[in-house]
């Protein structure tokens, strides 16, 4: 099995109901090592760039809207297979889909309020986590 790193953020629904360290509990139960994290807010013109792979999509305004909406953690996360692990732990997009157990049927609101995004490949992965952080904000 291979580490890997995968990027994560902790979307403004869950902030606003300071479940920062619930969510982080989960990601580090799975296994899931944070080697980098910041709270921040995004601008729009980083949440358009940021989901520009769905700019055609009908909730793409709502989605930049909402991801506005209020601070955010950035974090980059390693381990074993840190890819399909931390998808795993987040569970389906949307949140009445999701398994028990995972973050997102325990705490998320909706599909769009679903408390977390995670990187879905390696390659977006790198990608990702090059969008919010320098090489040197990142410790191992
Ligand atoms: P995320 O993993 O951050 O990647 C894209 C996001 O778009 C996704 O989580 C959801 O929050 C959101 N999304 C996907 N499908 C829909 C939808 N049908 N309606 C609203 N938001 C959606």
């Amino acid at each position: 099995m291979a580490t890997e790193r995968t990027f994560s953020i902790i979307k403004p629904d869950a902030t606003r109901r300071n479940l920062t360290g619930a969510v982080t509990k989960m990601l580090e139960n799975a296994g899931l090592r944070i080697v980098a994290s910041k709270r921040i807010r995004i601008t729009r013109h980083q949440a358009e760039g940021f989901y520009a792979v769905h700019r055609e999509r009908p909730f793409f305004a709502d989605l930049c809207g909402f991801m506005t909406s209020g601070p955010v953690v950035v974090q980059v996360l390693e381990g074993e297979n840190a890819v399909a692990r931390n998808r795993e732990v987040m569970g389906a997009t949307n949140p009445a889909n999701a398994d028990a157990g995972t973050i997102r049927k325990e705490l998320a609101e909706s599909i769009e309020a679903n408390s977390v995004h995670g990187s879905d490949s390696l390659e977006n992965a790198a990608t990702e986590i090059a969008f919010f952080f320098k090489p040197e904000e990142i410790v191992g």
